[in-house]
Formats: structure tokens, sequence, C-alpha cells
């Protein structure tokens, strides 16, 4: 049976505004264009933007964006795509320009409603949809991030939830619609195996890494309002840290795991300064739109604590930085060592205690590494990993699977208020109250600071880049 979901009708229109930024040509046209492909988009597509464009220069950046991203494989979907288009022009602060989105709708009457633009206009367009009358059996989809902290994310859920119900505010995090992510759900709870290993008693810790091995790209003022932590901490490593850390849920729906992903941000301990390190790259403050001496950190590593029965004193490590050593994320979910040493190469002596690897991007992985010993007399083995998956995720992009699910009114892959408010006030404390950034150098593996922060419990894992064995 497929896990229920929680569904609404499907939309019949997506408004995009911020139609003519980056975000529109990087992820959603390309998205929208596999989903022509598949069949999943035969709606209005109405781009909504500041720009004086024409709607032949929509059509146009449509195009340049999907030549960019892949290539131009199915003529008739383009045109099809190209043929959904309309384009209205106009200032967020301006309610005429919601009445023009209203005539450009015509017959629609559930128009998905996706906020691809500065979160610092979020508010202003959801009042705007709500006071126009835009909101009447309308969803909206809301690009992270998800407010800053945990004053203006509570700010921004009373205002979206003013005008639309819980269930029509999607809330994207991206990772959520990532194969290898989802099999961490499905991985836990369709076998039986786990379940007595997964805990305190048998778990030593469990660290992920999420490694970049370029920089800001440009996004070099993006970046100085963010940081690392608040760009993929707060949000993507801790949806991956709710499902391995969620209790099973009490029954066959996604409302259901929604609530138990809810239930371990909310018994995360709140970081201290003293749990986090902070690094920069060197040359980070000569990029583009970056403050001479920005104090931004491009590279986070933390350690946190979830205070539940499951979990408590198994330290949690995080990580993530840009212009790192490799492009790789992964999970290591180290065991404990066997209670006595028969062996001289035993963990945790030689090399790690056996463990369980997902590897999250740019593949999935999944490999359980347990000690077989070597041919010959002598009692010496070696670590060797069953590898249970090692795939190329699927044709679906990310945003591809979250757009469609959101049109189709499915939010089981979209984050809930009471989540994304109780991951924030997890972080809140050390968003102001931090050390100053410690500087690494790009292709290394961040600040050595980073090492201590993690050396009572071992070493981090350093996950290696695409086409390259996966061991340390
Ligand atoms: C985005 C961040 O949300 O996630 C980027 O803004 C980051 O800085 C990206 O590079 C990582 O996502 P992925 O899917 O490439 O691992």
């Amino acid at each position: 049976m497929d896990y229920k979901h929680i569904r609404t009708a499907p939309a019949d229109a997506l408004v995009i505004f911020g139609v003519t930024g980056d975000l529109a040509h990087k992820m959603i046209f390309p998205a929208l264009y596999a989903m022509v492909k598949r069949g999943l988009l035969d709606v209005p597509v109405i781009g909504v933007a500041s720009s004086k464009w024409t709607l032949a220069q929509l059509r146009k950046r449509v195009r340049d964006s999907i030549r960019q991203t892949g290539r131009i494989d199915d003529r008739a979907a383009l045109d099809h795509l190209l043929s959904l288009l309309q384009y209205v022009s106009g200032d967020y602060n301006d309610p005429g320009t919601f009445d023009a989105v209203k005539q450009t709708l015509g017959k629609a009457k559930r128009p998905a409603h996706y906020l691809a633009i500065p979160p610092a206009l979020f508010a202003t367009v959801i009042r705007n949809l709500g006071t126009s009358g835009l909101a009447k059996q309308a969803r909206v989809i809301v690009e992270k991030p998800f407010g800053r902290d945990l004053a203006s994310a509570r700010e921004l859920n009373r205002v979206a939830l003013s005008v639309f119900a819980e269930e029509a505010i999607f809330r994207i995090d991206h990772y959520l619609g990532k194969e290898s992510i989802m099999n961490i759900l499905y991985f836990r709870f369709a076998n039986s195996f786990l379940e007595p290993i997964w805990n305190r008693d048998n778990v030593a810790s469990v660290q992920i890494t999420l490694a970049e091995d370029f920089g800001v790209k440009g996004r070099g003022s993006f970046y100085e309002s963010a940081g690392c932590l608040r760009d993929v901490i707060q949000n993507h490593l801790f949806q991956v840290v709710a499902l391995l850390a969620m209790e099973p849920p009490a029954y066959q729906s996604f409302a259901a795991v929604h609530s138990e992903k809810a239930k371990v941000f909310q018994a995360m301990r709140p970081l201290v300064p003293d749990d986090v390190v902070r690094g920069q790259y060197s040359g980070y403050r000569r990029e583009p739109g970056v403050a001479k001496k920005s104090d931004v950190e491009t590279f986070c590593a933390l350690r946190l604590f979830i205070d539940s029965w499951r979990w408590a004193g198994v330290p949690w490590y995080l990580r993530s930085g840009k212009y790192l050593a490799s492009t790789a994320a992964e999970v290591l979910v180290e065991l404990k060592a066997p209670p006595q040493r028969l062996f001289d190469d035993s963990a945790p002596v030689e090399g790690r205690t056996n463990y369980l690897r997902f590897r999250l991007s740019p593949n999935s992985a999944i490999a359980l590494a347990a000690r077989v010993k070597c041919d010959g007399k002598a009692f010496v083995g070696e670590q060797r990993e069953l590898l249970l998956l090692d795939e190329h995720d699927g044709a679906e992009t990310p945003y591809e699977r979250l757009l469609s699910d959101a049109m189709a009114g499915d939010g089981a892959l979209f984050t809930r208020e009471d989540a994304v408010e109780a991951a924030w006030a997890v972080v809140d404390p050390v968003l102001a109250r931090h050390q100053p950034v410690l500087p690494y150098k790009p292709g290394s593996w961040g600040p050595k600071q980073a090492d201590a922060l993690i050396a009572a419990d071992g070493r981090w894992h350093n996950p290696i880049g695409a086409k390259k064995a996966t061991w340390d």
C-alpha cells in the first residue's frame, strides 16, 4: 500500500513570482520542461516580475535556460511549455499587479503561487495575494530560507497563516525531494533489523558532511545575509537528522511523519557557541558583494544533542562548507565498539568501528561496514563495506518532484510550521553569539578547530567526490 499522502485538489494554474530571476532560470524552467515531458503540467504558467519584459522575452529566457541546463530533446514539449506561458510585469507593492494576475488567471480557480523572490518580499506578496482575493482555493509555494531566525520565521508563519491554511502552504526544502534522502525514511522503517540497534545503546555518534569544492559562485551578497549555518545546515542537514532520528510514525500517513520530525527538533538541545566552529575560505572577502571585513561563515561544523530516550548522550556532528576538498554529502552512523577487545586489530584501535553509511549526493548509496578476518594464521581482519545500494538518482530532479507534488496538492515532502520554528529555536542562540570565523585554505577540509570539535568521539569521515571510491 502506498504511504498516505496529505492531499488537496490539484492546482489549475501556476503563478511564478520572480520569474526573471536566477532560481527560475537555473531550477524552475528545467523542472517545468521535465514536467511537461512527463505529462505532469498542462495548465497556464503566469510569470510575474517587476522587469518590463514582453512574453517573447520570457519565452526566450525559458528556451535559454533549458538549453543551458541540459538539452532540448523534445521540441513538442518545449513548444507546449512556451504556449502555456504568460507574463505580468508590476511592482509587488502595487495592488494593480495582483489585479493584472487575476485577469490573466481567467477561469483558473485553484492557482499555485510560487514565491521565487527574495525572502524580504515574501510577506508583502502573501498579504497582497490575500487582499486581492487571489488566495481563495489557492496554495502558496515558498522557497527557502523560511525566515532568517526564530522571530522572523514566526512572523512569516503568522502572515502566511493569516492568508492560507497550513495545508495550502508548501515550504520548499529541496533536500526532501532527493531520492537518497527519501530512502532514509524508507530504509529505516521498511526493515526490522535496524530498530534494535538504532539508539543510544548501540550508536556511538552520527556525523553528516555536505561538502562542496566550489565557492559562493557569484552569490556573495546572498551569502553575506545568510552564511553556511542558515544556508544549508538549519534546513537541509537538519531535515536529514530528523529523518535519521525520528521515532516510527504511529500510523501510515505523512502527517504522522511530519509530527515525528517536529518532535526531533523540539528535543534538540539549543546550540551554544562552543558547539560551533565557523570558518571562512581565504579569498571569500574578495568575492563580489562581500564585505572587506566579513565575518560570515562559508564553513560550519557543529555538535548537537537530541535529548530524547532514544538519543540521550549520542553526539551528532554536522559539517558543511564551500571550497572544501570534494563535492559530496554523506552520513556516517558509527556503532559502538565491541565491549571486549579479543583481537589486537579490533576497532577502535584500528580505523573505525562498524558503521552505516548513507551517501546522499552526488549519488545514492547505503553501506554497512563490518570487520571480517583476513586469510591466514593470524586473527587479523579488515573492515569491509556491504553495499546495499549504489545508484545514480533517477531522472526526476528534486525541483521537478517537489513542484509537481505541490501542483498535485501533495504536502508530504514539504516542511511544516512547527518543525521550521523548532529548528530555528535550536540555532537561534548562536546566530548572533559566536566565535569569529577562522580562515581555511580552499581545497582543505576547513579549519583544524573542526577536527578538535569531534576529537573526543573520533574523526571526521571525508566523503570522496564523484567517480572515486568512497573510503576515507
Ligand atoms: C542550496 C544552497 O540550498 O543548496 C547552496 O543555497 C548549496 O549554497 C545547495 O550549494 C546544495 O544543494 P545540492 O542539491 O547541490 O546538494
